[in-house]
Parts: structure tokens; C-alpha cells; sequence
């Protein structure tokens, strides 16, 4: 385990409680600043002879990769995706599609990592609030670890496959009268009451695991710095984690320069852009957040700030997209890809899409879009988009005449 510690993000007082969430002293937001002083003298190749995948980067973890709680997350594709490229008018486009981790989402990367830690302190009931994915993740390796499970979902707004993995899994799930921001309130209310062990990215160890997308994309491009990265912000912990990475790996000297990370959130559910298009560096809760693209339906992202941070420093910037260009994009990566993502996954790449025509994204830059999840979590938002299925008689002739069609 590499050599770390729990600090304030806002006022860089170091953080002994293994239960805070919050600073002790100021209520500030937490991080983990690891001590990379071995990995100075290494090259990303020395990492190499580890598979692909969150534990290759062991020495950016701060937990023991001997004793982690595993199923195996990470090492998701990076496709080229040239039809879709032209479609949007960029062709060095590429897709880092994360519904190939186990559970389905990116947030198997974080919760390894949180469980495993969860472990270490000694847990034995772990909960969250979700819109789904983090659910989802959160049950199958609390599951793994033999630990009792709780979560807290908003009620009727969560997709039905997400659902069924937190039943399935054997969590607890309480469906709370109200939004995710009403969920995740309750859940802190428990943390800090100790009833549970909280593993929303709230908990500084969470977005540690997720670095590890971006030190996959690095290797998966050999290290050859993309121009921007797009992803989804909703709670906002992971273009924050993205940027965390990118620091860590600027402070090892393995980067001499960062992608401009670009956060796309839904029109009915902007905190972040809004406050980005004011130059703000903090948002403005939205009160009734709305969108078809429910894992990012907050209008309280706890990591707001931190997103901020990560889209100024690294001279990217914040775009909304309609509920109508989600489901478009969404469509657009089936038919010119064969790549199935959920609605909040295709925001990365209808974001995109926008900030071509507008000009902001040249031509010629080499693009990442990272897309979240698995398009199979929300199957439901996919049927009612698509065509329906053709009755057809028991014959050959039949099937041909629609064939003809
Ligand atoms: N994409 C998907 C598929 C998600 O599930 C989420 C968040 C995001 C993007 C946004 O990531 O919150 O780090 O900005 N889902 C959380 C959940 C909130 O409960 O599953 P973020």
C-alpha cells in the first residue's frame, strides 16, 4: 500500500478520523494525498507486467492490493470509433467504454477500492445513496466482502436493471420518498450516527479507485496525451478523479501537459455548467432536478466544487445537453459503433457532438469520451426509443414480405 493521508481539501488539516466524511474542523470536502515518492523512479512500463485493469496502478492506491476486494474491475476498451467520428465532425475520436466493468459501470473502480478499505477499518455494514450504478457496485462487493449492504435510491427514478443488481446482490434497498439529494442526505444522516459505513464518493477513497480510468486511457494510448477528455457529471466525483490522476501523474513526471476535461451534464440538471458559464468556482444547488438520464439526475453534486477545479485548471469547460440529444447520441454509438451505453453515458458523446458544431472542439483534436455504463442497466429508455418488434406469422413468406419492406 502506497504511503498516504487523509486531508481537507478546503483547509489541508489533516483528517484522523477513519469515519469522517467531512473536515472535523472547517466541514469541508476530504481528498487522500498519497505519498509518490517510489513511483518518482519508475516508468509506466514498470507497471506493465500486471494486467490491465484498477490494480495495475497499485502504487497509486491507498489500500493493499494483497488483501483487495476484487472482482476484477477495469481494464475496459478503448475504441477507436471512426463512423462516429465523422458523424460528429472529429474523427480522432475514441470511446473508453466503462458498462465492461463487472457490475456494469465505472464505479467498480472506485468501490474496490472503498470496500476494500471499508474492510481494513473493520465495517460490517456499508450503505450509500444512488441513482443506481453506485448501488449496484456498492452490493456486489459488499457481497464479495461478506459485509451487510444498505441503499438508499430515489423512488421510481431508478433504472430497472440497476435495481435488480442491488436486489440481486442481496443489499437492503430502501426506496426514499424523494430525489437522490434527499437519498443522500439520509444516508449521511446514518454515517455520521455510525449505523453504516459510507460509500458514496463523498468518502475520499472512492475517487481513488477511479483514477484508474485515466491511468488505463494513458496506457491504452501509449502515453500520447489526448487534446480533451468528455465525461457525464452528476455527483461530479469523477472527472474530480480524472484530475486527481492527471496531477498525480504530472507529479511523477510520467505527463508534462493535461487534456481539457469537459463535464456534460443534462439541461434539467446543471449545477456545474451554470456555475461554469458564470466563472464561477461554486455552484447553485438546482432544486428540482430532471432528467431521461436518471444516474445524473443531482442538483447537488457533493464534488461540485472539485469538478470546477478540474475543468479551470486544466482549461476545459461544462455544456449541457436536451434530454433529445442524449437519447440521439445514445443511438448514434449502437448503429456507427455497436457500443450499447446508458443514457448518462451518451451525454459524453452528445456533448461532444455540440461542442463541434459550436466550435469550441477543433477538428483535428483527439478526443476521449468516456461512457459510464452499460446501456443494458436501462432497458426500458432504450425499448421506448426504439422501433418496435414486427408481429410476424409462422412462414417464409411472411418474414420475407416485411424483409421488403
Ligand atoms: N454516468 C453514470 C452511468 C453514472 O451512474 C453516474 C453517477 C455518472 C455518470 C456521474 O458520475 O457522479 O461521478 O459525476 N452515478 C451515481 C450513482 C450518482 O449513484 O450511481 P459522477
Amino acid at each position: 500500500m502506497a504511503a498516504h493521508e487523509v486531508i481537507c481539501w478546503d483547509c489541508g488539516s489533516a483528517v484522523d478520523d477513519p469515519f469522517a466524511n467531512t473536515c472535523p474542523r472547517c466541514g469541508g470536502l476530504l481528498t487522500v494525498r498519497m505519498d509518490l515518492e517510489k513511483v518518482r523512479g519508475m516508468r509506466p512500463e514498470d507497471l506493465r507486467k500486471t494486467p490491465i485493469g484498477v490494480w495495475r496502478y497499485h502504487p497509486f492506491m491507498p489500500v493493499d492490493p494483497e488483501r483487495a476486494v476484487s472482482i476484477k474491475e477495469g481494464g475496459t476498451p478503448l475504441y477507436t470509433a471512426p463512423a462516429l467520428g465523422a458523424e460528429v465532425g472529429v474523427p480522432g475520436t475514441f470511446i473508453k467504454f466503462e458498462g465492461l466493468n463487472p457490475t456494469g459501470s465505472f464505479k467498480d473502480r472506485g468501490m474496490t477500492v472503498g470496500v476494500s478499505h471499508a474492510k481494513e477499518l473493520g465495517a460490517k455494514v456499508v450503505g450509500c445513496a444512488s441513482t443506481g450504478n453506485t448501488s449496484a457496485s456498492l452490493a456486489a462487493y459488499a457481497a464479495k466482502a461478506g459485509m451487510k449492504c444498505a441503499v438508499f435510491l430515489p423512488s421510481g427514478k431508478v433504472a430497472a436493471g440497476k435495481l435488480a443488481q442491488a436486489l440481486f446482490f442481496g443489499a437492503k434497498v430502501l426506496s426514499i420518498d424523494g430525489n437522490f439529494d434527499d437519498a443522500l442526505a439520509l444516508a449521511r444522516r446514518m454515517a455520521e450516527e455510525r449505523k453504516l459505513y459510507l460509500l458514496n464518493s463523498i468518502n475520499p477513497y472512492r475517487p481513488e479507485g477511479q483514477k484508474s480510468v485515466l491511468f488505463e486511457i494513458m496506457d491504452q494510448l501509449d502515453y500520447d496525451i489526448p487534446d480533451r477528455i468528455i465525461l457525464p457529471v452528476g455527483n461530479a466525483a469523477n472527472i474530480w478523479a480524472v484530475y486527481k490522476a492527471l496531477t498525480e501523474l504530472e507529479e511523477v513526471g510520467w505527463i508534462d501537459r493535461m487534456p481539457m476535461l469537459t463535464g456534460i451534464q443534462a439541461e434539467g440538471s446543471a449545477p456545474v455548467t451554470r456555475a461554469f458559464k458564470e466563472g464561477k468556482d461554486d455552484f447553485v444547488p438546482e432544486e428540482h432536478p430532471e432528467t431521461i438520464a436518471t444516474a445524473i439526475r443531482i442538483g447537488n453534486p457533493i464534488s461540485g466544487r472539485k469538478a470546477l477545479r478540474a475543468i479551470y485548471d486544466t482549461g476545459g469547460c461544462s455544456e449541457t445537453v436536451t434530454d433529445a440529444e442524449i437519447i440521439e447520441a445514445q443511438k448514434l454509438l449502437g448503429r456507427k459503433e455497436g457500443v450499447c451505453v446508458e443514457p448518462a453515458s451518451a451525454a459524453s458523446v452528445a456533448g461532444l457532438r455540440k461542442l463541434r458544431e459550436a466550435g469550441v472542439v477543433d477538428r483535428g483534436e483527439r478526443v476521449v469520451c468516456i461512457c459510464t455504463g452499460n446501456g443494458l442497466k436501462d432497458p426500458d429508455t432504450i425499448i421506448g426509443n426504439c422501433a418496435k418488434p414486427i408481429p410476424c406469422r409462422n412462414s417464409v413468406g411472411d418474414a420475407e414480405r416485411i424483409l421488403s419492406d
